[in-house]
């Protein structure tokens, strides 16, 4: 896959994952083979007025390769505004959220809801577009209480779009049920730019099932949490260094954020780690009090031990 200038190593995306995606998650995922990784959504608004908290998720990490800085807002100058901040510098791409389906989100007319308001959505895409040089992707869902996926990727692609990501389920739907492949499938039939599936892609099974859709490239979340060599496994090549990855992502963090904040935002990856090690619910509960960064490893190092034995 090629957008504008950027020549992708593969076709293997980590998804933007709010509380989840940040700079050393991404880092060990793009060593692990994701050829763009996404940061978290920031707020246009919030950039707007220099809001320390979004300014410290911009922070990015010389192993990811092509990185994009995922916005969300309403309003086409602020976000036009927002992609071509100066704190938004060091990333290779600007993507538009326009699948978040969080009532608080979708209330201020942000994320999925510009799914009701195609004609903003495509004003939206043209003013970032104009703002910046760098390629403008946007990421949607099926449509926002029906699908209408067709008419969205029409309205994406006139509006300037490089490529879009396409979530197979609509904003109603949550996360529930199975991502709808057919949709992906019609949305790459109808699309003059490149089309990124996603939705569901946890194995190889999964990922050749998104693949048969025909999509150009495949975007991977909640497959990710706490398996960031789930790339390294989708493009066959073996993981022989997985707690080393833990350690990086930990390293990496503490190089940009206070120990203190860090031990209780680690402790959500800490448990999606232990997941993927199938720890026993006792070290989950461990983990879930654990104190220190520390001991949280040491609990995880057990954990991985007897993993890898077993
Ligand atoms: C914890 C979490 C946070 C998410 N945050 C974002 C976000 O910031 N921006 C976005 O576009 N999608 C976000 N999503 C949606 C994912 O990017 C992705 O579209 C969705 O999880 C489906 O893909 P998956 O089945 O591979 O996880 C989030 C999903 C989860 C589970």
């Amino acid at each position: 896959m090629k957008i504008g200038g950027l020549e992708l190593e593969n076709n293997l995306m980590l998804a933007p994952l709010a509380g989840m995606s940040d700079v050393g998650f991404r880092a060990v995922c793009a060593s692990q083979g994701a050829a763009i990784t996404f940061s978290e959504m920031l707020s246009a608004q919030a950039m707007k007025h220099d809001s320390k908290k979004t300014a410290d998720m911009t922070v990015t990490n010389p192993d990811e390769k092509i990185k994009f800085a995922q916005i969300f807002g309403h309003e086409a100058q602020v976000m036009a505004q927002a992609a071509s901040s100066p704190l938004l510098a060091d990333f290779d791409g600007i993507d538009i959220n326009m699948g978040c389906p969080a009532p608080k989100v979708v209330k201020n007319g942000d994320g999925s809801a510009l799914l009701k308001n195609l004609s903003l959505a495509g004003e939206i895409i043209s003013a970032v577009k104009n703002a910046t040089k760098k390629p403008v992707s946007v990421k949607v869902r099926l449509g926002f209480q029906n699908e209408n996926i067709a008419q969205i990727v029409r309205a994406c692609q006139e509006g300037g779009a490089d490529f879009i990501t396409v979530h197979g389920r609509t904003r109603e739907q949550g996360y529930a049920g199975k991502v709808n492949l057919e949709a992906i499938a019609l949305a790459k039939s109808v699309a003059t730019v490149p089309i990124v599936g996603n939705g569901d892609v946890v194995d190889l099974q999964s990922f050749q099932n998104m693949l048969a859709t025909n999509v150009d490239g495949v975007m991977i979340g909640r497959g990710a949490l706490g398996r960031p060599w789930i790339f390294s496994e989708l493009l066959g090549r073996e993981c022989r260094n997985k707690f080393d990855l833990i350690l990086r992502h930990v390293q990496i963090l503490r190089e940009h954020y206070p120990e203190k904040w860090l031990v209780l935002y680690l402790r959500k990856h800490f448990l999606s780690y232990a997941a993927a090690f199938k720890a026993g619910g006792e070290a989950k509960r461990r983990l879930a009090i654990s104190p220190s960064i520390d001991e949280s490893l040491e609990i995880l190092k057990e954990q991985f031990n007897h993993f890898e034995i077993f």
